[in-house]
């Protein structure tokens, strides 16, 4: 598979064809994702609860992102890979957050970054995709927002916020952002949204009048334990979780009866060294 790149995703854009994208916090999970044939992989911060057990996004430092992309790059030989830019590393200045940025892509390895917010963030949007390094906006739900947002609410279901969401959109477009995620926005208004912009909408729980889609890898795949809350949106396609737990627990029954190893699984010893041995 060749290299997916921006002209990529404009072309399957300009096809109406949908891209996919996934996130990825480590190695493996981004090898899969690439072996199955993913436009794009995204380290999300989501990695905060993801993979390093943290109750929320804001606690999630630059440095560990950078970790995190590092692997993650190394694994996606196709996939567009994109580093989400931690709550904290970009908010202060535009040029705190371009200083960011060029570390995630020097460091971490990957070929873009994703920012959260829309009108208010276009100068820093302006900054970083001036200085050549690919934007990837993300507007309506916008988690490390969650406190000043009321908590994980869909937004622009009225239509002053819906006016919003659009405004944002097209000023995240104009600041030069490549794509833009939109999150847990009614499927109508992302529809609208998307024929009004020049460039793709990745939506998450915001219906299928996106030009892609994203979903956390955890969630989709079932790697998570029984009980754990998931968001309308998520379509669990497999149960990783349960798969993992029953070969571990299987392993643990076959050790403590002496099942495992079996002669398949043990050197072999010619008997007259073991003989000499023995004596
Ligand atoms: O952090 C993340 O995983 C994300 C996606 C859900 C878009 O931002
Ligand atoms: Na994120």
């Amino acid at each position: 598979r060749k290299k997916v790149t921006l002209g990529t995703l404009r072309s399957l854009y300009q096809k109406q064809e949908p891209i996919t994208m996934i996130t990825a916090h480590d190695f493996p999970s981004a090898h899969v994702a690439d072996a199955a044939g993913m436009d794009m992989v995204l380290v999300g911060d989501s990695l905060a609860m993801v993979a390093l057990g943290m109750e929320d996004t804001s606690e999630v430092v630059l440095e560990e992102m950078i970790l995190h992309c590092r692997s993650v790059a190394r694994a996606t030989k196709a996939a567009f890979t994109v580093g989400d830019l931690p709550m904290g590393c970009y908010e202060i200045a535009p040029e705190q957050a371009l200083e960011s940025a060029i570390r995630v892509i020097k460091e971490g390895r990957v070929q873009g970054i994703k920012l959260e917010g829309g009108l208010e963030m276009a100068p820093t949007i302006a900054k970083i995709s001036g200085a050549g390094i690919p934007v990837l906006g993300h507007i309506g739900l916008t988690p490390q927002r969650q406190h000043s947002l009321g908590g994980f609410r869909v937004q622009g279901k009225t239509t002053v916020g819906a006016l919003k969401v659009l405004e944002d959109a097209l000023a995240v477009q104009e600041a030069g952002c490549f794509a833009v995620v939109l999150e847990a926005v009614p499927a109508e208004v992302a529809s609208l949204v998307t024929k009004k912009l020049h460039i793709p909408t990745i939506g998450i729980g915001a219906g299928s009048g996106c030009s892609g889609q994203v979903l956390v890898q955890v969630d989709m795949s079932g790697n998570f334990p029984p009980g754990r809350f998931l968001p309308k949106f998520v379509k669990k396609y497999g149960d990783v979780w349960g798969e993992s737990y029953k070969a571990i627990e299987t392993y643990k029954t076959e050790v403590k009866s002496r099942a495992y190893p079996a002669q398949e699984h043990t050197y072999p010893m010619p008997k007259e060294e073991f003989n000499e041995f023995e004596s």
